[in-house]
């Protein structure tokens, strides 16, 4: 697998825009063990690089989620992501596979707002509400601009993200779950959310509760803000970067979008 730590700048670790801590670096330890049976978005995917090709491009690649399952499957993924805890796991878990599999991943640090492949793709996804972590519009046009210059012509690029329906509970603590990691340590993770809809973001605080049999049990917290989006400002937005939507759906089996859709899922190519 190739690496490009070398790319790293150190002034891009201290970003105002992001809320610190950042939840990544604290819990990417914790990441996959919650969200690695999330593969409903990941066939999509490798749906599209089977009619498409590859190679395929996934932006805020986290720990590999989508990434590593393309690369068993044949093809050339490429992902970058700014978090190095996240990073770190993917690398750790590309170890598992033999060198031709390896060899087809290139991970490198890189922030979405300005990161630069030597190449261009087949297919360019940005995964799970990634793009939400895009706080300003200045980024999120940047990052699109950066988007439709990296992608082929007749490639497509998809992005999902939550349907910003707000009657959700506010600031009640919420225990999302538990679960027991590879090591035994029992993990639960409980959760708040605020919104703030003059500036149209939500804050999710994170609680995450760590036990073993033998060890006193130890409490880690982090919190996130996203801007979240409705679909009419996504087209616009990726309109004004020079990607035409052709097609919008509200889950991943492809139905089509509803107001009362829980996700949207955008398919777009570079405009003419
Ligand atoms: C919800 S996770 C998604 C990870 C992975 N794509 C998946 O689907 O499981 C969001 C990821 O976006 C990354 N991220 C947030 N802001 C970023 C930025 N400006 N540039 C690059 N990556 C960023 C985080 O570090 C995190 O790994």
């Amino acid at each position: 697998m190739r690496t490009f730590r070398e790319e790293e700048d150190s002034s891009e670790r201290s970003d105002t825009s992001y809320e610190e801590p950042d939840l990544y670096e604290v819990l990417g330890k914790y990441y996959d063990v919650w969200y690695e049976d999330q593969v409903d978005d990941t066939r999509f995917y490798l749906s599209l690089a089977e009619q498409l090709g590859g190679p395929v491009l996934e932006c805020m690649c986290g720990t590999g989620r989508s990434l590593i399952p393309l690369v068993e499957e044949g093809y050339e993924a490429w992902g970058f992501d700014r978090s190095h805890a996240m990073l770190d796991r993917l690398t750790a878990k590309m170890e598992r596979f033999d060198e031709d599999v390896q060899s087809r991943a290139s991970v490198h640090h890189a922030d979405m707002r300005a990161f630069k492949c030597p190449r261009r793709y087949r297919l360019i996804v940005v995964p799970y509400n990634a793009f939400l972590h895009l706080l300003e519009r200045e980024g999120q046009e940047a990052a699109l601009r950066n988007v439709a210059e990296h992608l082929e012509d007749g490639g497509r690029f998809v992005m999902s993200v939550f349907n910003p329906r707000l009657e959700r509970p506010e600031e009640l603590v919420r225990h999302r779950g538990t679960r027991t990691m590879m090591n035994g340590e029992i993990v639960s993770r409980f959760e708040a959310q605020t919104f703030d809809r003059a500036k149209r973001r939500t804050t999710v605080h994170y609680f995450i509760d760590i036990s073993r049999q033998d060890r006193a049990m130890r409490r880690v917290t982090a919190c996130f803000t996203m801007r979240y989006l409705e679909r009419e400002e996504l087209v616009e937005l990726m309109a004004s970067c020079g990607l035409e939507v052709l097609e919008t759906y509200g889950d991943w089996h492809l139905s089509p979008f509803t107001e009362r859709s829980d996700m949207i899922v955008l398919v777009a190519k570079r405009a003419p």
